[in-house]
């Protein structure tokens, strides 16, 4: 029998098959731990003091989401240590042989699940990343069967962490919602029902690094993510030329916070979404945990608040599940050279 294709297998030859291999132009040109200091890092401490600290907070997370997109948050109240749990039990996960990962492909359409270098349907191009996918919010829709305890006691611990980053969520979504100059329930309420989807997403040490991406570029379609990566960079967004890339930082214990389709939406285009991507490299495995805040698929977007003088970034509203077709159809890298005449 053929063994099966995980990527720690595949690694094991010095080249990449041409399926990894990227374009000349998509190709990273900046190393996975070659930081920039430039993105905000954003302490929440002080966050219910109403009147006081917080309105600083806002003003940090408003001018953070107009600039960049994408900022730090730390001293966010989530235990360090159901982090460091969460990390290690999904590296145990990962370091399994390929055949106990594989009895939780999600291949087969299942609710959530493991998954290898995923490829979207009708591309060619594979990412160097394995992932985890879990559908944790609402509740009710939870699929246990598809959320492995290997190691023993993974489960829980993923549990406990969603509902963990949901806290820190609720708390964004009403600080983001005042830095739009709204009630603070407004995010809340134009997500109907809020969604989570946790992805924890493996990056073997990769033998060509220069020739291939982890996760190729894109935008998030939710409102927002909160990425923690665990001690190896890669994580890296675009300035505002949407050319140059800079590699964001590991501050300890930090989330990453990107501002996605929908938010950029809610907000008219005022809160930029986070143009993004993931580079490897061949010293270090990495591993980073997304946890994606999206609304109810049916839920109706539309820009919350219009300036004046302003117009609406969007000629009509559209539902969520429409938000997310147009992202996953939409290749920014070709539309970036059709752009430059390329
Ligand atoms: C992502 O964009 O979802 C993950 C990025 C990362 O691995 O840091
Ligand atoms: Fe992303």
């Amino acid at each position: 029998m053929a063994p099966a294709k995980t990527l720690d297998y595949i690694a094991q030859k010095n080249t990449l098959e041409s399926s990894f291999i990227r374009d000349e132009i998509s190709r990273p040109k900046v190393a996975y731990n070659q930081f920039s200091n430039e993105i905000p890092i954003i302490s929440l401490a002080g966050i219910d003091d109403i009147g006081g600290r917080r309105v600083e907070i806002c003003n940090q997370i408003a001018k953070a989401c107009e600039n960049w997109g994408i900022f730090q948050v730390v001293d966010h109240g989530v235990d360090q240590k159901l982090i460091s749990e969460m990390t290690s039990f999904s590296k145990g996960f990962f370091d399994l042989p390929p055949e106990e990962k594989l009895q939780f492909d999600m291949s087969d359409g299942k609710k959530g699940g493991f998954v290898v270098s995923s490829v979207l349907p009708g591309e060619e191009m594979k990412d160097w990343r394995e992932l985890m996918i879990y559908f944790s919010y609402p509740i009710r829709e939870r699929d246990y069967s598809r959320w492995p305890n290997k190691p023993e006691g993974w489960k829980e611990v993923t549990e406990q962490y969603s509902e963990n980053l949901m806290s820190l969520t609720c708390k964004l979504f009403e600080v983001l919602s005042e830095a739009m100059g709204l009630e603070k329930e407004a995010l809340t309420k134009a997500c109907v029902d809020m969604v989570q989807k946790i992805v924890v997403n493996y990056y073997p040490k990769c033998p060509q690094p220069d020739l291939t991406l982890g996760l190729k570029r894109h935008t998030d379609p939710g409102t927002i993510t909160l990425v923690f990566q665990e001690q190896v960079g890669g994580l890296q967004v675009t300035r505002d030329d949407g050319e140059t890339w800079i590699t964001v930082p590991i501050v300890k214990g930090a989330f990453v916070v990107n501002i996605g389709d929908h938010g950029h939406y809610l907000s008219n285009g005022r809160f930029k979404k986070a143009d993004h991507r993931a580079v490897v490299n061949s010293s270090y495995s990495r591993l980073s945990v997304a946890t994606f805040q999206y609304p109810a698929t049916d839920a109706t977007v539309y820009p919350l608040k219009v300036r004046e003088g302003e117009k609406s970034v969007m000629e009509e509203p559209l539902t969520f599940a429409e938000i997310f077709r147009r992202n996953m159809s939409n290749d920014l890298e070709t539309a970036r050279m059709k752009k430059m005449g390329k």
